[in-house]
């Protein structure tokens, strides 16, 4: 019967040292140590035996189920351990990888990075930016621009007026009245903050002024009613007609290469005089007009020139709006107004001014 004890320990823990895992060793115990186990009869039966047998069977049979019993303790603290650190291994996540598959960020619009660009360029010059309200007042977006009530020049600008009605109590036109119907306005362009610029500081002043601006037109190809400019005005003493011409040569080369050549046309605005268009030299056929295979270059209609902006020295009349320190006998300045499609639209040869708006990602997402 010892020996018998003795090897049901040896094959125990044998069996013991080979359970490849919990489930298995779980399974194990109930077999060696369980109810039905040869060892746990064997205890059950010491009664029946021989009264000088039952001291020593008794006692190996207990210390063979103690010995069983520490060592299946054992073997399980071991096979877990093993099992926890399989999974760590692997089932491990290293969180600052990329999602799989990776998860596409955005990016900025191309006219948000139109206009950052053309930012960059004027704050590299110590322009500061600024910004105004879309919904103006007459006198602003007109009157203080050098276009009267009844200005013919008005009508190149038509726009969508706002009902007075629907504007914040305390509203009041210049001459300190609520406005009328015909007094508040989309405004049509970004030249109204020279105005509100220059009310608000003394010279010398160095903006620009991105924003956004409305006009009453069909859409097409190349005509939106809402569309971007950036406002540039420069104001300090001896600023001349030369100092528009370079620092919009700059401008041109900052943003279309530095093999730019830039010209100036008589133009006209009602708040510049004199007043020029700005045209840069043809990025497709480098100003021939035509292009490496000896046909017109459609970029440029084949005139080697590119419009790119309207511009001018700033109009007496304007700083005469201005109250303050704007003398219009001494003061001197220049201002002038790019479209931010425009811009992209040349920088990338895009052909309509409708895909900006379309939000289709297979054309923004050529932007990336
Ligand atoms: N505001 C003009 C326009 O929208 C552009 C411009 C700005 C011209 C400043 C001259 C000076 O057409």
């Amino acid at each position: 019967m010892l020996a018998r004890i003795e090897s049901l320990r040896i094959d125990g823990s044998a069996a013991i040292a080979a359970a490849p895992d919990v489930a298995a060793l779980e399974e194990l115990r109930v077999r060696l140590l369980g109810r039905k186990s040869e060892l746990t009869s064997i205890l059950r039966g010491i009664s029946k035996l021989e009264p000088s047998e039952r001291g020593p069977v008794g006692s190996g049979a207990n210390a063979a189920r103690a010995a069983l019993e520490a060592e299946l303790e054992d073997r399980l603290v071991e096979l877990e351990g093993a099992e926890v650190e399989r999974s760590l291994v692997g089932e491990s996540i290293d969180v600052t990888l990329p999602g799989a598959p990776p998860v596409a960020t955005g990016h900025l619009h191309l006219l948000t990075r139109t206009r950052r660009e053309i930012e960059d360029v004027f704050v590299g010059l110590g322009y500061r930016v600024l910004e105004g309200p879309e919904i103006e007042h007459d006198f602003y977006n007109f009157t203080a621009l050098n276009h009267p009530p009844g200005h013919p020049a008005r009508h190149a600008q038509d726009s969508f007026y706002v009902d007075p009605a629907t504007l914040a109590e305390g509203v009041v036109n210049d001459h300190g009245l609520a406005p009328g119907p015909q007094e508040v306005l989309f405004r049509t362009h970004t030249s109204p903050m020279q105005v509100r610029a220059m009310e608000s500081q003394a010279p010398p002043i160095f903006i620009i002024v991105p924003g956004t601006v409305y006009r009453r037109d069909t859409i097409d190809a190349t005509h939106s009613p809402m569309f971007r400019q950036v406002e540039g005005l420069a104001v300090a003493e001896g600023i001349s007609l030369t100092d528009l011409a370079g620092t919009l040569e700059h401008a041109a080369k900052a943003l279309f290469g530095t093999e730019r050549k830039t010209r100036l046309k008589p133009d006209y605005f009602p708040f510049t005089e004199p007043s020029v268009q700005v045209d840069v030299s043809c990025f497709a056929c480098e100003g021939s007009g035509r292009l490496a295979d000896g046909t017109r270059d459609s970029l440029c209609k084949g005139s080697g020139w590119i419009e790119i902006l309207g511009a001018g020295m700033v109009d007496p009349n304007v700083f005469g709006f201005v109250e303050g320190a704007y003398d219009p006998e001494t003061t001197q300045g220049f201002a002038f107004g790019i479209g931010i499609e425009r811009v992209a639209m040349l920088k990338h040869r895009i052909p309509d001014l409708r895909l900006f708006f379309e939000n289709d990602v297979r054309f923004l997402g050529q932007f990336a």
